[in-house]
């Protein structure tokens, strides 16, 4: 017999399945929990899954996922989804994209770039060249960022 642990439903919340082996703690820090606040948050690490061999699932009761946190996601999970859960049904399933140009989300590692002056900081801005592994170039200095460096920013 095979034994297989099941992890439980929700009724109302986000799932983010898909997520890049032992990739979880990098999302719970991008979404800021635990925070105290949002009850249940479930997360199962290094599952089995049908198509990529290996996967984390976040499942997070009453909380949605805004706009900013989802680039950030991707950047980290590439090949994540999210499923809206309403009285247990999956309402919503989306692919994670990453968007060409991001802005805000990482900083820029050259120290001398204008995003990281510190009198008027300017907000960061990068142009997305690879998405798999995620390599980004900044808009204003053209330093490259390869993944390596960017999941730091999430640690
Ligand atoms: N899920 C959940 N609670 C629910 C419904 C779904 O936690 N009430 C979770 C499932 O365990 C799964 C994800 O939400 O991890 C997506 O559910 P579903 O679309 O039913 O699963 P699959 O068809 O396997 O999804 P996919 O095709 O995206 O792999
Ligand atoms: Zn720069």
């Amino acid at each position: 017999m095979k034994l297989e642990l099941k992890i439980k439903a929700i009724e109302n919340g986000t799932v983010i399945d898909h997520i890049t082996a032992n990739k979880s703690p990098h999302i719970l820090k991008i979404l800021g929990l635990p925070d105290g606040k949002v009850r249940n948050v479930t997360v199962a690490m290094n599952v089995s899954s049908r198509e990529t061999g290996r996967k984390d699932i976040v499942k997070i009761e009453n909380r949605e996922i805004d706009h900013e946190e989802l680039d950030q996601i991707a950047l980290i999970a590439p090949h994540a989804t999210i499923n809206i859960i309403r009285d247990y049904e999956v309402v919503k399933k989306d692919k994670i994209i990453l968007p060409n140009v991001i802005t805000a989300i990482i900083k820029c590692t050259n120290n001398k770039c204008i995003t990281n002056y510190e009198n008027e900081p300017i907000t960061s801005k990068f142009n997305v060249i690879e998405t798999e592994p995620p390599v980004v170039r900044c808009h204003y200095c053209e330093k490259l960022i390869k993944k390596e460096d960017i999941e730091k920013q999430f640690e």
